[in-house]
This record gives structure tokens, C-alpha cells and sequence, in this order.
């Protein structure tokens, strides 16, 4: 079977939920303490043994390329003044993996900005990662990806990431019938792209972690365009379920959406504590403001 050692990131969208900031800075360049939410995506595909990853981006995004290149002048100022470990950081960003880039022409949707990524996958099986899933998991748990890509060997099969949501959220995700399940494994026998509560097939959402392999594209060119002419990618998926070929997995770790506010304010917060140099200070911080309230 062959390795999954490639994955794509869509990052052509807009990110209207952030204006005004998103006008000129992109919504992958908003930082959670430090570190862009991209880098996050980027870091968890590494640790899963990726080591390729391509980029579909758009206009106004050649920050993003510039993030990740060579910095001669910034390097050089920190070495000159003896910073270590800054010059460290750094330097890790630009050998953290071979990045490519390619620009999504007219933005309409995840399943065209996919097409994008034909030539650079080929035939080999590959992870998409969205970006506005941060996913955090200890030093006991594997990174999501390299669950799913376990998960897509053990089954042979295109696998995603699914997580129990409430009914109040089930209109935010793609939703999924379970034909039979094995642990924290299932066949997906249907699938539907963010139903009402009332119409669910179960708790289960997906959330923004797949392994497909390359008959996603055929899937994909098959699909009716909408209205607005956009396809979308749960039906290519919901393609796969037919054909009795698509599993989920029940991920291990904790999920932010960093295309949300509140989500991306609370996913700073629990960073923030999680981080070594802030966390005392922090901690003291907000337990005196929650005694204030
Ligand atoms: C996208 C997908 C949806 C999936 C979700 C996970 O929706 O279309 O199927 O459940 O990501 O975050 P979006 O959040 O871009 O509207």
C-alpha cells in the first residue's frame, strides 16, 4: 500500500468572519500566542510524518509564502546579537517541510480549490488539512493526521476525522450514517453536507481531517455543479460511501475552530496556559479577573 507522505491545504477563502482585520492580513496569518493558525496545521502534518504539503492559496495571500521563506536579514541581526533561541525559531520555519503553493483562480469552494492539487498528488493516497481546525493533542496522543492515516491503513479505505458534537451544532458540519462501527472506527454509509438538527443521522460531525486517494478528482468532476456553480466536496465523499468505501474515525484530541471568534479567543486562552513562560502570570492573571466579575 502505498505511504501517505503528501497533503493539501485550501487556504483561498476570505475570512469575511474576521473583518476587518482579514482586508489585508489573511485568516491563516491570525496568530494563536505566537504562531500563525497555519503553522499549527503545517506542524500537525509534520509530526504525522508528512513531508510534502501543498497550499492552495489566492490573491492576497503572498504572506503566506513569505512566512515560510528564508529571512538573510532578520537571521543575521540575531545572530549578530547572540540570540539563540530566537535565531532557532526562525531557522526551524523555513526547513520544516517542502512547502509548494499554487493560486485558486476564482474562490468557489473547497472541492475546485482541490483541482488544483491533481498534478502534485499524482496517484498517491494524500491528507487534506483545513485550516480553520486546530486540532491540540498531548505528548501522549498522536497528532490527528497520523490517526487517520493508521486508521486509512488498517482499513484500506479514504478515511476522515468525525467528533460528537451537540444538536445545537449539527448544522455546522458534515453529518454521517454509520453502516457498522469497530472502536472508534465506522463504514460511513451516507453522509451529508451540514443538515438541520431534525434531520441528522447521528451526532457525528466531520471535522477538517481526510485521506483520500486520487479517484477523489474523477469523483469530484463528476458532481453537479449548485446554483452559484459550486461543487461540493462532501458529495465526491458521499460518492465513496456508496461504493462502501469510505471509514471515519473518532479522533483523540481537543478541536478549536479558529474561524470563529469566540472558538479562536478561548483557543489563545487555553495556548496561552498551556505555554511553559506564560502560564503562572497568566493563570494568576485571569484568576483575579474572574474574581472580579
Ligand atoms: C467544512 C466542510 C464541512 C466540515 C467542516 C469541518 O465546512 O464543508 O463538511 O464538517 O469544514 O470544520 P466549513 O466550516 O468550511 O463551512
Amino acid at each position: 500500500m502505498k505511504k501517505v507522505t503528501k497533503a493539501v491545504i485550501p487556504a483561498a477563502g476570505f475570512g469575511t468572519r474576521f473583518l476587518p482585520i482579514t482586508k489585508s492580513v489573511c485568516k491563516e496569518m491570525l496568530p494563536i500566542v505566537d504562531k500563525p493558525t497555519l503553522q499549527y496545521i503545517i506542524e500537525e502534518a509534520v509530526q504525522s510524518g508528512i513531508t510534502d504539503i501543498l497550499i492552495v492559496t489566492g490573491r492576497n495571500k503572498k504572506i503566506l509564502e513569505d512566512f515560510f521563506d528564508y529571512t538573510p536579514e532578520l537571521d543575521a541581526l540575531l545572530e549578530q546579537d547572540n540570540k539563540i533561541k530566537l535565531l532557532k525559531i526562525s531557522k526551524e520555519i523555513e526547513k520544516m517541510v517542502n512547502l509548494y503553493f499554487v493560486r485558486q483562480k476564482h474562490p468557489c469552494g473547497f472541492a475546485n480549490a482541490l483541482q488544483y492539487a491533481k498534478a502534485f498528488t499524482g496517484d498517491e493516497p494524500f491528507a487534506i488539512l483545513l485550516g480553520d481546525d486546530i486540532i491540540y493533542t498531548d505528548s501522549n496522543t498522536k497528532p490527528v493526521t497520523q490517526q487517520l492515516i493508521e486508521n486509512y491503513y488498517k482499513y484500506q479505505k479514504p478515511t476522515l476525522a468525525l467528533m460528537e458534537v451537540d444538536d445545537k451544532d449539527i448544522n455546522k458540519y458534515a453529518n454521517i450514517k454509520a453502516r457498522k462501527t469497530d472502536g472508534k472506527s465506522c463504514d460511513i454509509a451516507l453522509i451529508v453536507e451540514k443538515p438541520k438538527a431534525e434531520n441528522k443521522f447521528s451526532n457525528y460531525a466531520v471535522i477538517g481531517r481526510y485521506i483520500v486517494e486520487s479517484d477523489i478528482y474523477n469523483l469530484i468532476d463528476n458532481l453537479k455543479p449548485s446554483e452559484t456553480g459550486e461543487t461540493f466536496f462532501t458529495e465526491a465523499l458521499q460518492a465513496l460511501a456508496k461504493e462502501n468505501r469510505l471509514t471515519g474515525y473518532q479522533f483523540a484530541g481537543k478541536r478549536y475552530d479558529a474561524g470563529d471568534k469566540l472558538e479562536y479567543l478561548i483557543a489563545n486562552v487555553e495556548y496561552a496556559l498551556r505555554d511553559f513562560n506564560l502560564q503562572k502570570e497568566f493563570t494568576n492573571y485571569l484568576k483575579n479577573l474572574v474574581a472580579k466579575l
